[in-house]
């Protein structure tokens, strides 16, 4: 390991050269065969455009935008771009955030602090909002109503609208929701809101960019946008299927009256006068930049491409699903999602075995194949998640054999049994009980000592039995295992060539 403070300057290409190797230890960000965390349109040339024009702006700071008119214009020219792919009227407003967890949690913000006059702000969501909103409310003191959703995975609205009650700041939904892909009922949901007046935020982070053209294309999808009377805000992430590199969201407004409460002033000390839009106060230019770039490069006919291609990637990868047996759909792929689960009803399993979820994702990923695993959760259970992008096109067709085979290994395996002794012990756990030592021993009982996280099946199913609050304070617990300052070695030969 290098050392980030070294006793003198390293040169520059040696500095790469370690950045490159470390890099080698991730998860593959480009060839279409990680279904998570990055969103690749397989486009020639775009990378290095965005990394350069990430250089350009990198060492603007969004803190004063009369100091750096460069990032307003910019700015305004992303948040322009996405009034209109989601048709806001010439009343819309946007501000450009550093990506949808912080989007959500102004949105909510606007909402509180617009009722200035409640003393117990209340958010109501569906089960299958995006943790984010947790987050929000946990930030903002905002009590959270999570409504369970209907059995076809959307946002049930008559029991949405039991949950508004008079403290109710926001409602929000998901087009489409992150686990399942599948949208919510925007414009009933909308109607039910309004009817209340109570603002309504539609959570198009994750499908916002790509739900416009799949509708173009023609998908039986719901109306989701402006254009949906109610609607007062909507976030977008362009980080996402704007293929932008990370650190760009919007979150836009029906008005400016609704985005004024989302600001923070502050005049009350000796410095500057803080006006800030979002949470960040001074803020690199690089990212905005980069996706003005990718914006630009790709274009309207181009984001119309890349959404046939990724329907036709996820049409490939439902049949695949849909013909292996052992596996089934859990949620139709009506969007950019293919979310399975282990289909343990049919016949094969006496002769061939039960599948086991977490077994299947490690077989997966053996084989180059990097899922995503969502444990159970209440009445659900444990699914396989893909988010699927357009880079997704051009290895699709060789899933259906690495699935098939994969789901073969899994069977030949068979299911993960935890120590009898491990489970009871889990099951005597209350997250109280979980302290930095419990979880260092669990985390090298388990095999996750010496970094590797290949063959995480006994992980994730001692974690499915675990109840959520103790799942959050194993995993934090771990987190913080992970997250130790590296210890310093002495200065290496070679250090002291660099800059200075
Ligand atoms: C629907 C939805 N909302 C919010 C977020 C949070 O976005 P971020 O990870 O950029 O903070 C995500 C991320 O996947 C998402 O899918």
């Amino acid at each position: 390991m290098f050392q980030a403070l070294p006793g003198k300057g390293v040169p520059g290409e040696q500095i790469l050269d370690e950045l490159r190797e470390l890099r080698r230890a991730d998860l593959p960000t480009h060839g279409g065969r990680l279904f998570a965390y990055v969103y690749d349109p397989a486009l020639d040339g775009l990378d290095d455009l965005a990394r350069a024009a990430h250089a350009i702006s990198a060492h603007v700071n969004g803190l004063d935008p009369t100091a750096f008119p460069s990032l307003l214009a910019m700015e305004n020219a992303l948040v322009g771009a996405a009034v209109k792919l989601l048709r806001g009227g010439a009343e819309a407003v946007g501000s450009v955030t550093n990506g949808g967890t912080e989007s959500l949690i102004l949105a909510v913000k606007a909402a509180r602090d617009s009722r200035p006059e409640l003393s117990g702000p209340r958010l109501v969501i569906p089960s299958t909002g995006h943790a984010a909103f947790a987050k929000a409310a946990h930030y903002l003191r905002v009590a959270l109503d999570v409504v369970p959703v209907g059995d076809d995975l959307r946002a049930d609205p008559a029991a949405m609208a039991a949950a508004i009650t008079p403290d109710t700041v926001l409602v929000a939904a998901s087009a489409p929701s992150y686990a399942h892909g599948v949208v919510d009922p925007i414009p009933e949901l909308a109607a039910v809101a309004a009817e209340r007046g109570v603002r309504f935020h539609v959570d198009a982070c994750f499908g916002g960019w790509v739900l416009p053209y799949l509708r173009r294309l023609g998908a039986g999808l719901p109306e989701f946008d402006f254009a949906v009377p109610g609607v007062t805000s909507i976030s977008v992430d362009l980080h996402k299927y704007a293929y932008a590199p990370k650190g760009v969201s919007v979150l836009l407004h029906r008005d400016e009256a609704l985005r004024l409460p989302q600001y923070f002033a502050y005049a009350g000390w000796p410095g500057y006068t803080m006006i800030n839009p979002v949470i960040s106060s001074t803020r690199s230019g690089g990212p905005i930049a980069a996706a003005v770039a990718t914006l630009r490069a790709i274009g309207d006919a181009g984001y119309l491409e890349l959404a046939e291609r990724t329907r036709e990637a996820v049409a490939i990868l439902a049949a695949a699903v849909t013909a292996t047996d052992g596996v089934r759909l859990f949620a139709p792929p009506e969007t950019t999602v293919v979310c399975l689960t282990a289909d343990n009803d049919t016949a094969t399993v006496n002769t061939a075995g039960p599948v086991d979820l977490f077994v299947l994702a490690d077989e997966l990923a053996a084989r180059g194949w990097h899922t995503q695993p969502q444990m159970a959760f209440g009445d659900l259970p444990a699914t396989i998640h893909l988010t699927v992008t357009a880079a997704v096109r051009a290895t699709a067709d060789e899933f259906a054999a690495g699935l098939a085979d994969a789901v073969a290994a899994a069977r030949a395996r068979g299911p993960v049994l935890l120590p009898e002794a491990l489970v009871a012990a889990a099951g005597a756990l209350t997250p109280e009980m979980v302290t930095p030592e419990l979880v260092a021993g669990l985390a090298e009982g388990l095999g996750l000592g010496g970094g590797d996280f290949t063959q995480m099946a006994a992980v994730n199913s001692l974690l499915d039995v675990t109840p959520p609050a103790l799942r959050e304070a194993l995993l934090t617990g771990f987190l913080s295992l992970l997250q130790r300052p590296a210890t310093e070695p002495a200065a290496a030969a070679g250090d002291g060539h660099g800059v200075g």
